[in-house]
């Protein structure tokens, strides 16, 4: 599908900058359509943490627009990521979520394939089919830490950057030695944008977190020049003693245009770790030496942020399924040798992000609605305290030209390069 350059133009003039979008950005299909091929086709997408398919043979498959991924454990412990498209005619290989298999067989005509992506088996086809030539295509895949990152373009953007400012914060937690302790999935009837712009404030933090709040500061947060002397104190005297364990400081918000931030975070007094009672809900994770390694943010645009805590780590992922609705899958992982009812319970473990998710949906689904009324006009978003959401928006402009008219040619939908 071609932009006509009349619509073109009508999207690309209509945004203002320091506002929020324009009602089409969060409603229309074209602009949705561009989103999927522009956007998240293009960039290095969150998909699960490397624990989420811990044994040889464990699958896990996640659909994103007309892309699906396939990953895979060998019988060697490495992950591959394929296309999760036969090669025979192409169908489907297996529905999203996760599972486990010793080899991948096709439901249409069983053609088989090895946890590698070889092509095993292909029932009647002759001598005459080059099996070496019929693998499962191949994804490019990163493991960061502990978390496995996608993308679905031939030539993917940089890695390097976030790899560098990353992997040594995360290192500490031993990410890759957790198990999944819970999994929440949510259909939210809002546009994906809503949904990364309601995470990258925390203006409506105090109104409608009670639960978060108990252990987070509201402020700290990146683009957010609200000062509090408590906070300040706080993340002081507690850089020094991550200094003094050897837990890296460095914060990263998204510099240079760029798709992620990293910030360790002290919790308030008496937390050491976002409970409901300042108590651990679980093992402390990893090699840290105590339980005083506050909490760590990670976020990547467009589709993920994760906080890991002294004892869990809770991933939220974004998938965007229609230009009004938006699949999340929360995931919360414990160390790997955490056993339910003894060393941690489910409802504690997951009380205050189970309760800020469900809260942030519903404000996300409030929002939509707003929209796309008749009524709605993009508003000013505060200088004060969303400064990170005028940069989500910069992020995406950059990917999607098209808002400050910089592309000369025909705007197609189609193609991912
Ligand atoms: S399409 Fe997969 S075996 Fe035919
Ligand atoms: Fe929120």
């Amino acid at each position: 599908m071609v932009m006509a350059p009349g619509r073109r133009a009508q999207l690309g003039n209509a945004r203002e900058p320091a506002h929020s979008l324009p009602q089409d950005f969060y409603i229309a299909a074209d602009v949705f359509e561009l989103d999927l091929e522009h956007v998240f086709a293009r960039s290095w997408l969150f998909v699960a943490a490397a624990s989420e398919l811990p044994l040889p043979g464990d699958v896990l498959t996640w659909s994103v627009g007309r892309d699906s991924v396939l990953l895979m454990r060998d019988t060697d412990g490495s992950v591959s990521a394929h296309h999760n498209v036969c090669r025979h005619r192409g169908c489907r290989l297996r529905p999203d979520g996760p599972g486990s298999a010793r080899v991948v067989v096709c439901p249409y005509h069983q053609w088989s394939y090895g946890l590698d992506g070889t092509l095993r088996g292909a029932p009647h086809m002759g001598a005459e089919v080059s099996r070496d030539e019929l693998s499962l295509r191949a994804l490019h895949l990163r493991d960061l830490g502990g978390l496995l990152f996608v993308c679905f373009a031939e030539d993917p953007p940089p890695f390097d950057e976030v790899l560098a400012a990353v992997q040594p914060q995360l290192r500490p937690h031993q990410i890759e030695r957790t198990r999944v302790a819970a999994r929440q999935h949510y259909t939210v009837q809002a546009n994906w944008k809503l949904l990364v712009e309601n995470n990258r404030e925390c203006y409506h933090c105090r109104a409608n977190h009670p639960e978060f709040c108990l252990s987070n500061y509201d402020v700290g947060g990146a683009g957010d020049a609200r000062r509090s002397r408590a906070f300040d104190a706080a993340l002081a005297a507690h850089r020094r003693r991550w200094v003094e364990q050897g837990l890296s400081p460095r914060e990263v918000n998204f510099d240079d245009g760029g798709f992620f931030r990293i910030a360790r975070l002290p919790l308030r007094a008496g937390y050491v770790t976002e409970s409901l009672t300042g108590r651990l809900v679980a093992p402390v994770l990893g090699r840290v030496a105590g339980t005083d390694v506050g909490s760590l943010r990670f976020i990547t645009l467009p589709n993920s942020w994760s906080h890991i805590n002294a004892d869990y780590l809770a991933t939220t992922r974004l998938t965007p399924i229609a230009p009004d609705r938006t699949d999340v899958a929360v995931t919360f992982l414990v160390r790997e040798d955490a056993v339910e009812g003894r060393d941690y319970d489910v409802e504690e473990l997951t009380a205050v992000w189970q309760a800020t998710s469900e809260q942030d949906w519903l404000l996300c689904e409030q929002s939509a609605a707003g929209v796309r009324s008749r009524g709605y006009l993009p508003g000013p978003l505060s200088p004060v305290t969303e400064g990170s959401v005028a940069d989500f928006h910069q992020w995406y402009e950059n990917m999607l030209p098209i808002l400050s008219q910089r592309d000369g040619g025909d705007w197609s939908t189609g193609g991912t390069g």
